[in-house]
């Protein structure tokens, strides 16, 4: 049995939505796959590409991980799953997330409790999320287990998930600083920034509110234009929160130059990612980042969460 979870880019919320704000994010055909038979030698193990098996349990984050995904899908007999992705680690993409999906959908025939919905999948993977990124907004889960577009908002009560109908599809260039960057640490920043500057930060957090709700707007009727402006604005206001880089600034005005609608961070920030919405072709602004030493590629998004076209 295997089973598939996709990469995730945010197209406008990354921060605020720690704080309650929503999210706009689409799951990306990029992500990960894994594969699960029966352990003949009953030693529950599971690899991730060529690397080192990993046990549950065996003192590691990702043994513990790995530890939480089998008992949150019910599975008590020994199994050996394998892993691979095509996303780049710590970039912003949710390959962790998308890892921890693709196990859990892999190891649905084992469980206790099988035939998850993507709900389902989302919360179990949550085991293997935490490990790595210690409080996370569910939003990468989420992402991984869904696919397509949608609005996340994180309750007390748990995460709020609305479909975002797509009117035309969203091309995007996705590309990597090359600088490996820490989600906790990055979101710790923030949090700082909000005990010191508390008028600042609600300035920007209630300006990234206005940007989401707008971005919204522009998906479900079709103006890119509009979309690829508000994620510049997004862009000027997680600058002022501290979390842009010198390589983040580079790509998004390359990419703005190589004729994109509109560039930001994705994720994070402090390195990871740099999303770039444009209209047909990515190729200009694929070579434009490639000039400067950064790698990307390209992918498009043709639905909601839901299934609709
Ligand atoms: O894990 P990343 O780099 O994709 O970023 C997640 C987005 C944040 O809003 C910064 C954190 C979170 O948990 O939502």
């Amino acid at each position: 049995m295997s089973g598939h979870g996709s990469g995730k880019v945010i197209l406008v919320g990354e921060h605020v939505v720690v704080y309650g704000v929503p999210a706009l994010v689409v799951g990306i055909e990029r992500g990960a796959d894994a594969d699960a038979v029966a352990a003949e030698d009953g030693v529950s193990s599971l690899t991730i590409g060529d690397g080192a098996p990993i046990r549950p349990g065996d003192g590691t984050d990702a043994g513990r991980g790995f530890a939480g995904l089998l008992a949150a899908c019910g599975v008590t007999r020994a199994v050996r799953v394998h892993a691979t992705t095509d996303l780049p680690a710590a970039a912003g993409l949710g390959c962790s997330a998308a890892l921890g999906v693709a196990v859990v959908r892999a190891l649905d025939q084992f469980g206790a409790r099988a035939k998850a919905d993507a709900d389902d999948v989302a919360t179990r993977a949550l085991a293997w999320e935490t490990v790595f990124h210690g409080n996370p907004s569910g939003v990468d889960v989420a992402a991984a287990a869904r696919g397509g577009c949608f609005r996340f908002r994180r309750t007390e009560s748990g995460p709020v998930i609305d479909d975002v109908p797509i009117a035309r599809p969203l091309t995007l260039a996705i590309g990597h600083t090359g600088v490996a960057s820490s989600t906790k640490a990055m979101v710790e920043g923030v949090a700082r920034l909000r005990e010191r500057r508390p008028e600042i930060f609600q300035k920007s957090l209630d300006g990234i509110a206005a940007l989401v709700g707008n971005a919204r707007l522009a998906i479900e009727t079709g103006d890119l234009g509009a979309l690829g402006h508000l994620m510049n604005l997004a862009q000027f206001l997680l600058a002022g929160l501290m979390v842009s880089t010198e390589e983040i600034e580079t790509m998004c005005r390359a990419a703005r130059d190589a004729g994109a609608l509109g560039a930001k961070l994705t994720g994070a920030g402090g390195g990871g990612c740099v999303v770039a919405l444009v209209e047909g072709d990515a190729t200009p602004v694929l070579e434009a980042w490639r000039e400067r030493g950064f790698d990307g590629f390209a992918t498009t998004v043709c639905r909601g969460a839901g299934g609709d076209a």
